[in-house]
């Protein structure tokens, strides 16, 4: 019999191969509980399970992660691009790191290949201290997410019970597949009356996924709609933190276990496939 979990040690002791797991958060539709997902689910696996965690915001369209966690926006990626070290770019955020700025990331690229090379060293040298890089997108499905999704080993798709919010979802997961063959996706429904409509609400995509992609889609949560996470943003605090008995924060927990009990995945050069599926490097 092979030995596969030998296979997988000599592959994570390979110097280009991290044992860090890359989590691209997307969905169809904008609104859908993204940036409260990620920036929740980052908190609990660093306060909780002690992971080491690195939350990066890629969403292009309307970068908020640091509004949430207090962070100085001017701190960010460009200045990776101009010299900086990463280590002064990365900021402590509660119990986790994050990392600002992927969204203006396009204007950087009018710079040498050899530069480039640099940046994608460095991003590679510092996602290995990490357990967990949590990477928050924005809406909709262009050339950037699907980057960031085509990179990573594993991504969760968040939808509601909404039907457009589902309809979109399944957008989404069909255009991934469809044009890049990608179907490492996991769901999370948000923003839910109760289990039984989540539960609902992932089988109506289930179905469609089966139906008329051919592949199978696993469910990795259900996350209930609570007026104490509403309370929470609008106080610019963290729902779990600020309501850690909140059925949202219970919940959070319980993906957090979910995801700790899934098997690692190898994940390979995610950084220098990012550049090369941006076109760049
Ligand atoms: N589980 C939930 N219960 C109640 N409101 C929620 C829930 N999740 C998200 N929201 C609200 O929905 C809005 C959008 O959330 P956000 O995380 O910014 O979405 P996205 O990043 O997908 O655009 C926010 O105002 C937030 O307060
Ligand atoms: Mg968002």
């Amino acid at each position: 019999m092979i030995d596969q979990a030998s296979g997988l040690r000599e592959l994570v002791s390979r110097n280009d191969i991290h044992n860090s797991k890359f989590i691209t958060i997307a969905s169809g539709k904008g609104g859908v509980g993204k940036t409260n997902f990620a920036v929740n689910f980052a908190y609990v696996m660093a306060k909780e399970f002690g992971k080491r965690v690195l939350l990066i915001d890629a969403d292009i369209g309307m970068a908020n992660v640091h509004l949430f966690l207090h962070l100085d926006p001017a701190k960010n990626i460009k200045h990776l691009f101009m010299g900086e070290r990463i280590e002064n770019i990365i900021q402590r955020a509660y119990e986790f790191d994050a990392l600002l700025g992927f969204s203006g990331i396009e204007d950087l690229f009018d710079m040498e290949d050899i530069s480039i090379q640099t940046v994608i060293a460095q991003l590679d040298e510092i996602s290995k201290n990490y357990d967990y890089i949590v990477i928050d997108t924005g809406a909709g499905i262009d050339e950037k997410v699907a980057a960031f999704l085509r990179a990573s080993s594993k991504s969760y798709v968040i939808t509601t019970p909404e039907p457009t919010a589902l309809m979109d979802a399944y957008a989404l997961i069909k255009s991934m597949y469809n044009i890049y063959g990608y179907e490492n996706f996991k769901v999370v429904v948000n923003m839910c009356k109760n289990r039984e409509e989540g539960e609902l609400t992932f089988n109506k995509l289930k179905v469609s996924v089966n139906k008329f992609l051919g592949i199978d889609i696993d469910l990795l949560g259900i996350l209930p709609y609570t007026n104490n996470l509403r309370a929470a943003v609008k106080k610019k605090e963290l729902v779990t933190m600020s309501y850690p008995k909140d059925s949202y924060s219970i919940n959070i927990k319980r993906i957090c276990k979910e995801e700790l009990k899934i098997e690692p995945v190898v994940q390979e050069k995610f950084w220098q496939k990012l550049f090369d599926f941006m076109g760049k490097s």
